[in-house]
C-alpha cells in the first residue's frame, strides 16, 4: 500500500501562525504537526509516501525528511499549485499510485491509541473500495459526517451538514483501491472550485463499496483546526508523553516496524541532545527491546 500525505492549503484559520509558515509543520507540542499523520501511515506498515504541499512550501518538507531513507521510507514529493480540494491528492499522485492501494491522510489530524498500528494493518490487507473511519464529536457542522443505520451500516455521507442527523464524523484517514484516481477524475469541482473528497466517498458509497469502522474510546482523535484546538492538542500530546506514552516518535515507529536496523537506530538517537526526553526514550527502548521487531511483533 501506498501513503499520501496532503500538506497544502491555506492554514487561514491559523493566521497569522501559518503567514509565514505552513500550517503542517507548526509545533504539536514537541514536533512539527506532520509527524503525526506520518506516524500513521507507518503504523498501517506503509514506507512509500508522497507529501503533497504548496509551492512555496513543498521544499520545506524536504528539508524535513529527505529521501526518508533515515526512517527506512521513500518519500516523495508533489506540488498542489492551489488548494484544489483533497480528492485531487489522488489526480497529482496519479503516477505514484499505479495500481497499488492507497492511504490519505490530513496532514493535520492527529491520532493516537495504542491498538491503532494493528487495526490499521487489518484493515490495509482488506480494502476494496474505500475505508473510512469515524469517531464521535461534539460539533458535528464542522466535519464531513457519516450518518448510519441501526445495524451500523452506512446510509449517507454529509460535508459540514447545518443540520447532522448523526455525530460520527469522517476522520482524515482513508483507505483506497486504486481506482480512486478513475473515480476523482470523474469528480466536478465544488462551488468553491475544490475536488472534494466526500463526492468521491460517496461513488464508493453508491456503488455499495464504502467501509466504516468507528475508532472507539481507546483511539484519541485530535483537531488542528483552530488555535484553541492546535493548544489542546499539544497539551494533550505532553499529557501523554508524560506518562510515557510517546506519540508520533518516528525513530522508535520506524525500527519496531522493521524500517530500519537496530545499528540505524542507535545512530538516530544521536541527532537527539544527551539526556533529551526522546535520547532517553529512544536509549531505553533500545535497552528493554534487544530484539527490535521481533520483540514488538
Ligand atoms: O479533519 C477531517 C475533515 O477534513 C473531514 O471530516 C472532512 O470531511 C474533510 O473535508 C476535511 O475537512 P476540513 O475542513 O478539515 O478540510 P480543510 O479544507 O481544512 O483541509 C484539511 C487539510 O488538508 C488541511 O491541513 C489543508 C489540507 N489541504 C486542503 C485542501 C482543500 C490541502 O493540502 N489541499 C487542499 O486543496
Amino acid at each position: 500500500m501506498r501513503g499520501i500525505v496532503l500538506a497544502g492549503g491555506s492554514g487561514t484559520r491559523l493566521r497569522p501562525a501559518t503567514k509565514a509558515l505552513s500550517k503542517q509543520l507548526l509545533p504539536v507540542y514537541d514536533k512539527p504537526m506532520i509527524y503525526y499523520p506520518l506516524s500513521v501511515l507507518m503504523l498501517t506498515g506503509i514506507r512509500d509516501v508522497l507529501i503533497i504541499s504548496t509551492p512555496d512550501h513543498l521544499s520545506l518538507y524536504q528539508q524535513l525528511f529527505e529521501t526518508g531513507a533515515e526512517l527506512g521510507l521513500n518519500i516523495e514529493y508533489a506540488v498542489q499549485e492551489r488548494p484544489g480540494g483533497l480528492a485531487e491528492a489522488f489526480l497529482l499522485g496519479a503516477d505514484f499510485i499505479g495500481d497499488e492501494n492507497v492511504c490519505l491522510v490530513l496532514g493535520d489530524n492527529i491520532f493516537h491509541g495504542t491498538d491503532l498500528g494493528p487495526l490499521l494493518r487489518a484493515e490495509a490487507e482488506q480494502v476494496s473500495g474505500c475505508t473510512l473511519f469515524t469517531y464521535p464529536v461534539s460539533d458535528p457542522t464542522r466535519y464531513g459526517i457519516a450518518e448510519l443505520d441501526r445495524d451500523g451500516s452506512l446510509v449517507r455521507l454529509a460535508e459540514k451538514p447545518i443540520s447532522p442527523s448523526s455525530n460520527q464524523a469522517v476522520t482524515g484517514l482513508y483507505l483506497y483501491t486504486p481506482d480512486v484516481v478513475d473515480h476523482a477524475r470523474a469528480l466536478t469541482p465544488s462551488a468553491r472550485g475544490e475536488l472534494e473528497i466526500t463526492d468521491l466517498n460517496n461513488r464508493y458509497l453508491g456503488e455499495g463499496r464504502a467501509r466504516i469502522v468507528g475508532l472507539g474510546p481507546e483511539t484519541v482523535w485530535l483537531d488542528t483546526g483552530t488555535h484553541d484546538s492546535l493548544l489542546a492538542a499539544g497539551n494533550v500530546v505532553q499529557l501523554l508523553q508524560h506518562r510515557n506514552e510517546p506519540v508520533a516518535c518516528l525513530e522508535a515507529i520506524a525500527w519496531r516496524m522493521g524500517f530500519i536496523s537496530t545499528r540505524q537506530m542507535v545512530r538516530l538517537t544521536r541527532n537527539y541532545p544527551e539526556g533529551s526526553a526522546v535520547a532517553t526514550y529512544l536509549a531505553g527502548l533500545l535497552a528493554r527491546e534487544p530484539l527490535g521487531f521481533e520483540a514488538f511483533a
